[in-house]
């Protein structure tokens, strides 16, 4: 590959990134999950395998703790665990791009890194008019330097179905097939409700329009965004973040969601058959997954861990903005599961054990206490109506877990945690009982919690709550209570990454 030259404008960016990393403490940060390097972060971008890596590129404003022109902001892992800094791989500095480089994906093809990405054109002509549109645009590297295509950009308004929104129209993610490459890219429809649209190329250069794979008629919000399609077990999945949607009961909530839906896809017509569709997670704070396929054949998802809608900057820290930790998914009985990637394990550290322990009353267990820690807790008895779990607890602060069994209903809320601004605090969700062979009743939680978030994987994965809260680190508590009598196994690890 040629030697790439980069943008005064990107050196300027990681000139200000490379300082601003050596200045801020690793402890005002997660410890395992990604979070950005300096000032905003949302999207996760470019999620791949790159000489054996994985990559993550992600939606960057380095210039202040808000969203601003788009950059992509970069790191690499080996394990999905410990993230390490790259230099930012991309800022807005061509004609077709100057208004952001927002959402996209990547690929390794011929040991390039092939970087896709939505362009922003936005600007005044001659005659007064206002030019926006969003176009698809490519970018290529060796991983650490990325150089875009004189030709791009490689997708645009012109080829799309007729009446298809021009101006939203964003968000490529990018795959190989046997017989080519495809790719899906969010859009609108003439009525206004997004769709996904397909495309396929044999150089990754020139696209041909394949489908609309499917879209809204208004049940499930209006622009759809950073979609991404894939098989898992012997459904079709597509994955997409719908703007602007109606809860349905505790399924969806207002706003931005995260949903999957399940089908079956015919090759050959390129259609796809709709059959189910669950929210991806139920907490406060996730959107804008992504996925990709490791060497063993593994789908791992993550997750911009924060919304639109409820966002609060904390005040005190100078990043903004964290990603989930990357989630295996898997399909049983029809159901989609998400669980913590496999290598979290390798990092626990000082079990603590209590087995068939019973809760009748406020109570604290020897051991169970911390910010950065796995927390499995399954109650096996219920002669109660409300169990909680109060954590990253003070005399000040809590947030709270809380389930109840005659509803079946779990919980979590945030309203105790410090929050001066009045954002969605509470969110609720379904949560049965897991009925094993003989032994009963049990509901299986497993709380990950890293500083400044938490991510509730409920009976083994089959739903999961995630969201952030920003409190002092002396709130390391955790309470269990209940109004009857339960009993309850805990195990306890330190995670030190
Ligand atoms: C989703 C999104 C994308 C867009 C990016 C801009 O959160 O709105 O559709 O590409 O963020 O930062």
């Amino acid at each position: 590959m040629e030697k790439i030259i980069n943008s005064a404008q990107l050196e300027q960016v990681r000139t200000i990134e490379q300082k601003a990393i050596s200045e801020i403490s690793m402890e005002s940060r997660p410890a395992y999950h990604l979070s950005s390097p300096v000032g905003w972060m949302n999207d996760p971008n470019g999620f791949s395998v790159y000489r054996g890596e994985y990559h993550l590129f992600f939606q960057y404003h380095p210039f202040s703790n808000v969203w601003g022109p788009m950059h992509w902001g970069h790191c690499k892992s080996n394990d999905f665990v410990k993230w390490e800094y790259l230099p930012a791989a991309m800022a807005p500095d061509e004609s077709y791009d100057a208004g952001g480089c927002y959402s996209g994906s990547a690929i390794e093809a011929a040991g390039e890194h092939v970087l896709f990405y939505t362009g922003i054109i936005d600007r005044y002509l001659e005659d007064g008019a206002h030019d926006y549109r969003q176009v698809q645009c490519i970018a290529k590297g060796n991983g650490i330097d990325y150089c875009k295509y004189a030709g791009n950009p490689v997708i645009t308004g012109e080829n799309v179905p007729e009446g298809s929104s021009k101006e939203d129209f964003r968000d490529p993610k990018v795959w190989k097939e046997e017989d080519g490459y495809y790719l899906v890219v969010g859009s609108r429809a003439e009525d206004g409700y997004g769709q996904v649209l397909l495309y396929r190329s044999d150089d990754l250069k020139k696209w041909e329009f394949l489908s609309v794979l499917d879209q809204s008629r208004g049940e499930y919000g209006k622009m759809w965004e950073c979609p991404d399609f894939f098989s898992l077990g012997n459904a079709y999945i597509l994955l997409v973040s719908p703007q602007n949607m109606r809860a349905k009961g505790y399924e969806f909530h207002n706003g931005n969601n995260a949903i999957f839906l399940y089908g079956s896809y015919d090759r050959p017509t390129h259609k796809f058959e709709r059959e189910k569709i669950t929210s991806a997670d139920y907490g406060l704070d996730f959107y804008a997954p992504q996925t990709l396929q490791t060497s063993d054949g593994r789908r791992i998802m993550v997750g911009w861990m924060q919304s639109w809608d409820a966002k609060f900057m904390n005040d005190f820290l100078d990043w903004s903005g964290m990603m989930t930790i990357p989630r295996e998914l898997s399909i049983k009985n029809g159901q989609i599961y998400q669980n913590p990637v496999g290598e979290l394990e390798k990092y626990r550290k000082s079990k603590v054990e209590y087995i068939g322990k019973e809760i009748t009353e406020t109570t604290v267990l020897d051991g169970v206490s911390g910010r950065i820690i796995d927390l499995q807790v399954e109650i096996t008895e219920f002669h109660f109506h409300h169990f909680s779990i109060q954590f990253a607890y003070n005399d000040e602060y809590e947030m709270l877990l809380q389930y109840n069994y005659i509803r079946k209903c779990l919980t979590i809320d945030r309203t105790q945690s410090g929050l001066i601004r009045d954002v969605v605090c509470r969110r609720k969700m379904t949560a049965q009982p897991l009925v094993s062979g003989g032994l009963g009743e049990v509901l299986k939680l497993r709380l990950l919690l890293d500083r400044y978030s938490v991510e509730v994987f409920v009976n083994e994965g089959e739903k999961v709550m995630s969201s952030v809260f920003y409190t002092p680190m002396e709130a390391d508590g955790i309470v269990f209570d209940t109004d009857g009598t339960a009993c309850i196994n805990v195990i306890k690890y330190d995670l030190c990454v």
